[in-house]
Order: C-alpha cells, then structure tokens, then sequence
C-alpha cells in the first residue's frame, strides 16, 4: 500500500492538473458510455470521477469491466480538468477527473442490502436513501459506509477534542473509573454481571461514576472529568440509550456558580465548533417556575406559550363544569396561542384536539376561544360574563388573531401536566418553533424528595445537598417541600445535564439515606465505604454530567441519538448487529454459578 503518496479524493482540485496521483477508496457509482466508463470514488474525505478510456489505457479499461458499487480499488491517474460543460457543480471535486493508467480491484462485494451512495452520477440525488432502521443496524458497518454518517462520527469527534481541550484548560483531570463495579443509584435497573469467582455475587455495570468521581474528590484530585459509557437498564425512550455516554466531571472548593460558568463555557465552545452562537448568560428558573409555567422540567423555551393560572377570575362563571372543579379547590390554567385564529378550525380545535388528543394526553376536556376583532368566540363564551372574558384577555395579554385554551381539573398536576404536553403538540403541530434556534436555561431549585408509592425518593441522587436544614423525618410535608442545590441544564426542551452540590458530611449523608427508608444495615451493605470516605475529610464539592450522545446529536440537528453513536442498540434494547443478548452454553452459565429455570 503506498499510503504515504496516497491521496484523498475530495482533496484533488484543478492545481492538480497534469499530476500522476494514487488513490484507493470504493466505487460509490458507475456510468457506461461505451467505449467510456466513468465511476465516482469514494474515500472518507468525499468523492472524485474517474475515467476509464478503452482508446488509451485498454488494460485498465478491460479490468474496469468487473467493477460493481462497493469493490475496493486502487487507481493510479492522471488528473485533468473537465470541458466547461461536464464540470459537475454537485461535488466538490467536479472541475477536475482522472484518467485511470492503472488499475487494482483489492476486494469484491456483494451487492449491498441498501444503496450506500448519497449522490448519483449527477449529484442531484442528495438525500440519503430512506431505509429501515433496522436493516441499517443489522448492516451498521455499511451504513457507516454513508457520507453523511461518517460526518456524523467525524464531527462528534471533533466535539469530544474540544471538550477536551477546554477541560484541559481549566486544570481538569481525565480519571478512568471502574466498569465492574457496585450498583450506583440513578434512578434505572442496573445491568448485571456474575461473579465466576465469588460465587452468587454480581457486580453491576456503572449508572454513572457518581461514587467514584466523590471518592476523588475525597482524595484530593480538586478537578476530574471522565467521558464515560453509563449503562441503564430502563424503559427506552426516542433519547435514551441503554448504554450512553456521559461527560461527568466533578469540583472541590466551588459552588453553583463555578458550574454555571464552566457548562456554559463549554457549551458555547462546543456550538461554536458547528458555527453556530448560544445566547449566554443561560437564564436561570426555578423548579417551581416552570413546572407551573411550561408543566415540564425541561421546557422548550425556543417559543414563548407560558400557561397562565386563571382559577381567581372564573370562581362564579355560568360555566357549570369550571364552577364545580373551583369549589373543590381546582385549578384552571390558560394558555395563549399567537395568531392561529384563523389557522385552526372549529373542526380542529374541538373534535381533534379537545376531544380526540387531550384525552389521550390524560386529560378530561379543554375549551378554547378564539378572540376576533375584540370579542372572544367560541360555543361555551356565553357562559362567561363580559367582565370575565376581558380579565381573561387582560391575564393572557391576548391579541386579535389568537386563540385562547384552557383545562381545568382537581387534580392540579395533572393540569400543568396535560396543558404542558398539548403547549409542545400545538407549537410543533402548527409551526409555532423557530427551528434554527438555540435556547439554553438552567433548571434549579428542585425538590430534594419526591413521593412514590408513599416513599421518599430522592429526585436527583441521594449524594444532593439539601439547601437547607433537614425537617424532622415524620414531618413528610416539609420534607417534600424542602429544596436541594441540584441543577438541570435543559435545550430546546431536552434535559442535556444535571449535577448538584454534595453532602461532604458523613452523617448528613447517613440521615438522607436513612430518610430514604434505608436501615442502617442496608446503608452499611450498600455505600458503607462511601459514608465511610467522607469521615476522612471530604472537601465541599460537586458537579454535574452531561449527556454526549443527546448534546451532538442536538448540535448537529439529528432525527434520534442514534444517529450520532456508532454502533447503537434498537428500540428494543437490543443489537441487531450482533444479535446481543444471546443466549450462552450451559457451560458458562455453569462456571458463573446460574441456573436457569425453563420459562412456562
Ligand atoms: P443524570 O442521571 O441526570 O445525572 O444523567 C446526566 C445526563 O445523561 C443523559 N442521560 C442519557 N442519555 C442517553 N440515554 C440515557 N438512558 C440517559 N440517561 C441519562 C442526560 C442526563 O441529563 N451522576 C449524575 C450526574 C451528577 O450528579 O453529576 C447523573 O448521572 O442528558
């Protein structure tokens, strides 16, 4: 291989004209005009024709006649510039081809199962093949094969370096942290691994190395940063993987606002890196906020359709069904939506939306107004006095052209909840997202516990500070109301981190977990080491992690996280590559101590 004259195709331009070059790659397409044969080539770097003449190279000619897309070659040529009216504007390459003197066909293939090209021979064709999912998993390394995916991995790449490079600066130090190791609670199942030598043991594969990177900071390290496989086992979501890759770091001797300094810093590098400009400072809301306002924890704010409370102006109205819901201590919530009066029907608004999709996003109905020339319309507006309907107006700050929502129901979550889901639907469904944009904020102030099935669970991780003294154990109210320094950040309405502040003291450690129905037994099997490190001078710190797969794929504007991670698992948790998980021989099973019970 002569890999140190070699040349990349989408680097041959005019200036090489006359030039002998060599070059390998695939062949991407073929064209046959008679005693002409042009093919494209494709390498890493991009494409470039070559021509095989039957009038002045009949050899290589002759050989060309076996090529079929996606042999492998090797060509020696001679570059020349193409007539004024061939030049191809499709590729960068496309004033210049070479006329092959030497050809050597280095591996054969079978014919793909889907086209791999993303260009025909005259580049019109520049959207990639639609091919099912799974046929391009089962044939990742062919997929890979594709233009766009190989930029796809070059660039998240390129993300990772200046990830990097900016850590790198601010004295981080890259620590690796062990995979077989003790469960970590994050919230998911762990994935498990038997122990051939400790018979009935496991290790678990890391959630997060949320212990490890404390124990570090125990140890003095001050700045650590891991870009790291997570792995959980839980229910998959379009951007969840059940192994992902997190940039985890960790600070001693810093707060809140060292890590809102450093994310945004990186964040904006990284983005910059695809051109592209993130409005800093992120602005910062409350848990509270925007549970109220966009009833999500990660809202979208790209667009501007906050959820205003309304209960305090309809508690009489002569709508019965609002009335009913605010004496039992409802709530009603309204939301503005700008200038679709006109856009959405009466068809639309109360058979496909009120009827047909709050339903199935849990709710129990939605009214809706439209307001058109200074008066509200709708079929329930009568039911509302004129006073009524101008606070409303007044409250929604609503415009001509707009129209006006609302859900009421007892269960106030559940209002925030159906109304938020509906604010994201009607936005997307209406065009309502300015899709180039980028809009960053910072998530605070969560609640340290939340209820579950009557439990405390911790809403974060049970290493959060809680900011503030730690309510007496049976008063569940305050407990529940009680904050922690845990922090979110969130884009574009996906949650891209989260990290907190820790506990650093032994026995606020062992009160969380004790609050957190552990018994002391329990704490001792579980993170005894742990609680047990933190009595040994543990400095103040904390950190955050942020998702990598979510954030590239985010920054390059893919369809699914699965686009930017080279070999990832289907919707199913599975891999139908290498058909993982399969089934192993008893043989195994027996050295590790398992015994598996035929399922009935
Ligand atoms: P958390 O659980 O919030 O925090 O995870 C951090 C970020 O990782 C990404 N993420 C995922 N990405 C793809 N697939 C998944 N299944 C998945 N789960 C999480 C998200 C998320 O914001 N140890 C803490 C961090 C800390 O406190 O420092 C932790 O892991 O983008």
């Amino acid at each position: 291989m002569d890999w140190k004259n070699r040349r990349h195709c989408n680097t041959i331009s005019s200036t090489d004209v006359q030039k002998e070059i060599q070059l390998y790659g695939w062949i991407d397409a073929i064209r046959d005009h008679g005693h002409l044969l042009f093919v494209h080539l494709r390498d890493k770097s991009g494409m470039v024709q070559i021509v095989f003449n039957s009038e002045e190279n009949k050899t290589a000619y002759d050989l060309s006649q076996q090529l079929r897309n996606e042999y492998v070659v090797s060509i020696k040529g001679t570059v020349v510039e193409r007539d004024a009216d061939s030049v191809n504007t499709h590729i960068p390459t496309g004033k210049v081809e070479i006329m092959v003197t030497d050809l050597t066909i280095l591996s054969e293939s079978e014919t793909p199962p889907f086209i791999i090209t993303e260009k025909d021979m005259f580049g019109n064709d520049t959207e990639t093949h639609y091919v099912d999912e799974e046929i391009r998993l089962k044939y990742r390394y062919l997929d890979l094969r594709r233009t766009s995916m190989q930029q796809n991995l070059i660039k998240r790449s390129q993300l990772l370096k200046v990830i990097r490079d900016y850590l790198s600066e601010y004295e981080f130090v890259d620590v690796e942290t062990p995979v077989l190791t003790k469960s970590t609670p994050e919230g998911a199942r762990d994935y498990l691994v038997p122990s051939r030598t400790h018979e009935g043991h496991f290790f678990a594969l890391p959630q997060s190395p949320q212990l490890f990177k404390q124990l570090l900071m125990v140890s003095g390290l001050e700045r650590y940063y891991q870009i790291v496989k997570c792995f959980r086992d839980e229910d998959l979501r379009p951007n969840r993987q059940p192994e992902f890759t997190q940039l985890d770091l960790e600070a001693s001797f810093i707060d809140e606002e060292f890590i809102y300094e450093l994310i945004e810093g990186l964040l904006v590098n990284v983005y910059a890196a695809e051109g592209k400009t993130l409005p800093t400072p992120f602005p910062r809301y409350t848990y509270d906020h925007v549970m109220d306002t966009y009833g999500s924890d990660a809202p979208d704010l790209r667009f501007d359709m906050p959820m205003v409370t309304v209960t305090d102006i309809l508690p009489n109205s002569g709508y019965k069904i609002f009335n009913m819901i605010v004496s039992k201590g409802g709530l009603i919530k309204a939301m503005r939506i700008p200038g679709q009066a006109e856009a959405m029907s009466k068809n639309l608004l109360q058979n496909e939306l009120a009827m047909g999709l709050i339903p199935k996003l849990g709710g129990k109905g939605m009214t809706w107004m439209k307001l058109i020339d200074g008066k509200l319309e709708s079929n329930i507006v009568q039911f509302f006095s004129e006073d009524e309907q101008q606070q409303l107006i007044d409250r929604l700050g609503a415009q001509d052209g707009d129209v006006l929502v609302m859900i009421a129901d007892t269960d106030h979550q559940l209002v925030k909840d159906v109304l938020g889901k509906f604010r994201l639907y009607i936005a997307e469904r209406q065009g309502l997202i300015d899709t180039n944009s980028v809009t960053p904020l910072w998530v605070t102030d969560f609640p340290m516990f939340e209820s579950k099935n009557g439990k405390l669970h911790a809403t974060h991780h049970p290493f959060t500070q809680p900011d503030g003294p730690i309510p007496n154990k049976s008063d569940t109210e305050a407990l529940l109301k009680l904050k922690s320094r845990a922090y979110d950040v969130v884009i574009n309405g996906q949650e891209i981190g989260g990290g907190s502040i820790r506990i650093n003291r032994s026995d606020m450690q062992a009160q969380i977990f004790e609050l957190l129905g552990l018994s002391p037994e329990e704490i001792d099997q579980k993170f005894g080491f742990f609680v047990e490190a933190l009595q040994f001078g543990a400095p103040p710190h904390g950190g955050l992690a942020l998702g990598i797969d979510r954030l590239v794929a985010m920054v390059l504007g893919t369809d699914s996280i699965r686009e930017v991670i080279a070999f990832p698992k289907n919707r199913v948790a599975y891999c139908p590559l290498t058909q993982a998980p399969s089934v192993v021989t008893n043989d195994q099973l027996e050295d590790l101590h398992i015994r598996t019970t035929p399922s009935i």
